[in-house]
């Protein structure tokens, strides 16, 4: 047996606050569950100062875990403290993460503060975080910049405030895997035994990993770590990544987790499905190509025996050995079984109504694929309440025609109309949308498919639009692929207004 390393998860926080992601607080309690069953041991849901959101997220996931501890994160600012304590209130293991920078630049040009006025803020900001819970965790932000001497003055000084856990961030991701090693060790060797040491690395050099696995080496006891590696900037450190690098080469590391690895896939494609952050085909662990095997020495080789070219068995992390192709001949149980790789656990209730229409969506389609259930899954399980609805749309273009777009919507009982030009005939319309909603969208990904086959064939549109640096989905179908592109950026509109008001 190794020694145990604790996995704090920040994919609700951390990983939330990667460009392009966008969580709503149904979609946080169903990943915080999933982290449950993973067998993470801390679950950061919020920064609940941040945002009304952000605040009803903690409450919420601290309501239904009952295994995990969960976190919540705060700047050393009274207000910050109460809000977060407040939001943990519903949690039965709660944790208060406090931070506040320690680098001579975060000193100098963010915080203007000398080090005694750092000392002074960190120690009374953990002191009043531990007159309302007994579990507090103080990250001194910037710390792999900081001048070490510093660095040990102030995890000493919080210690003895009552800071339980001291978190050494690489919050611009910037220290190298001996650097950081060193600094551990440095650290571990003078602060008391009972204290953790914690690491959370950034990704900004791709060393995220590396720094902390040397870092857990060096002694430290926990790792702050993101499903997907999502995260700030380039990202966080990939809890996928670390639970099996630690396992598959055990003989080398020597600690353990509590994770169960058979979870992990199904995980890591929720957090994808949720967050609208894509994994990379490439990715170690979870890529679409990690055990995918081009060469034709790889091939024959593999077909030998797996192990010439795998290091890690697919099922070991949850990859199902073979996919059913679902389609309108496909049954209940098939659905839920996809469902289910794709993280979704669901209620007989549920799976009904999934399942209603899954048949009519396969009536139209001749193969329903992963993004079809994910649509569905959101539509049913979310209902979307429209605020705006296409009443009306007319497009002209052609050679030297400037694209023009007239574009009529409902709103309740009132009717909006505009026109605009465009780049073209769906770009003119969507500026007319703009017009009528008052919201400026940035179209970000567009897309599309033939749902059926003939001359008469349905065309499904799928794009994404950002608004406030947030990515929201949108899909539509019509046999007029104008109209679907339409339709599917208004369902984007729609949804973000919905968004907006649950986490409001
Ligand atoms: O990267 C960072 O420094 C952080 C802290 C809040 C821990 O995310
Ligand atoms: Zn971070």
């Amino acid at each position: 047996m190794g020694r145990l390393i604790r996995i704090f998860d920040t994919t609700l926080r951390d990983g939330e606050q990667s460009p392009g992601a966008s969580l709503t607080v149904p979609d946080k309690v169903r990943i915080a569950r999933q982290l449950e069953d993973l067998g993470v041991d801390v679950i950061e849901a919020g920064f609940p100062v941040s945002s009304p959101g952000d605040f009803q997220s903690v409450r919420e996931v601290g309501k239904i875990i009952k295994k995990c501890q969960v976190a919540a994160l705060a700047r050393a600012l009274p207000q910050d403290i109460d809000a977060g304590l407040k939001a943990l209130e519903t949690a039965a293991k709660p944790r208060l993460h406090v931070f506040l920078a320690t680098s001579k630049i975060h000193r100098q040009y963010k915080l203007g503060k000398a080090k005694s006025e750092i000392l002074r803020i960190a120690v009374e900001a953990v002191s009043r975080a531990r007159k309302g819970v007994a579990d507090v965790e103080f990250s001194p932000e910037d710390a792999t910049r900081t001048e070490p001497k510093f660095l040990l003055e102030v995890a000493e000084a919080v210690a003895e405030a009552g800071a339980g856990t001291i978190n050494i961030p690489d919050t611009v991701g910037y220290t190298v895997p001996e650097e950081f090693g060193k600094l551990i060790a440095f650290l571990r060797a003078r602060l008391d035994k009972k204290i953790r040491i914690s690491v959370h690395c950034h990704n900004d050099l791709g060393l995220a990993v590396a720094n902390s696995l040397t870092a857990l080496a060096a002694g430290a006891d926990q790792v702050e770590v993101a499903i997907n590696g999502i995260g700030e900037r380039a990202g966080n450190a990939s809890l996928e990544e670390i639970a099996v690098g630690l396992h598959i080469r055990r003989d080398s590391w020597k600690l353990e987790t509590n994770i169960n690895l058979a979870e992990i896939y199904r995980t890591s494609r929720l957090v994808s499905n949720l967050t609208g952050l894509i994994v990379q085909r490439n990715k170690a662990v979870v890529g679409e190509n990690a055990f995918a095997h081009e060469a034709g020495i790889h091939q024959d080789g593999i077909l030998k025996d797996r192990r010439t070219y795998e290091i890690i068995e697919p099922s070991l992390i949850g990859v199902p050995e073979s996919v059913l192709v679902l389609g309108k001949h496909s049954g209940r149980h098939a659905l839920a079984n996809r469902l289910l790789r794709l993280g979704y656990r669901l209620k007989d209730t549920e799976l009904q109504k999934i399942f209603i229409r899954f048949k009519e969506l396969a009536d139209k389609k001749k193969e329903v694929n992963d993004q079809d259930l994910v649509a569905l899954m959101e539509e049913v399980l979310m209902p979307l309440t429209e605020t705006y609805t296409l009443d009306y749309l007319s497009t002209t273009s052609g050679t030297n025609t400037v694209p023009m777009a007239t574009v009529r919507l409902k709103k309740g009982k009132e009717i909006l109309q505009a026109i605009s030009s465009g780049d073209g005939p769906v770009d003119a319309a969507c500026h007319a949308v703009d017009q009528l909603t008052g919201i400026s969208a940035r179209l970000t990904d567009y897309r599309i498919t033939a749902v059926t086959g003939g001359k008469d064939a349905l065309g499904e549109a799928s794009l994404k639009i950002a608004i406030d640096n947030r990515e929201v989905p949108g899909r539509a179908v019509s046999t007029d692929i104008i109209e679907a592109s339409v339709k599917a950026y208004l369902n984007a509109v729609n949804r973000h207004l919905q968004n907006k008001r649950i986490n409001s």
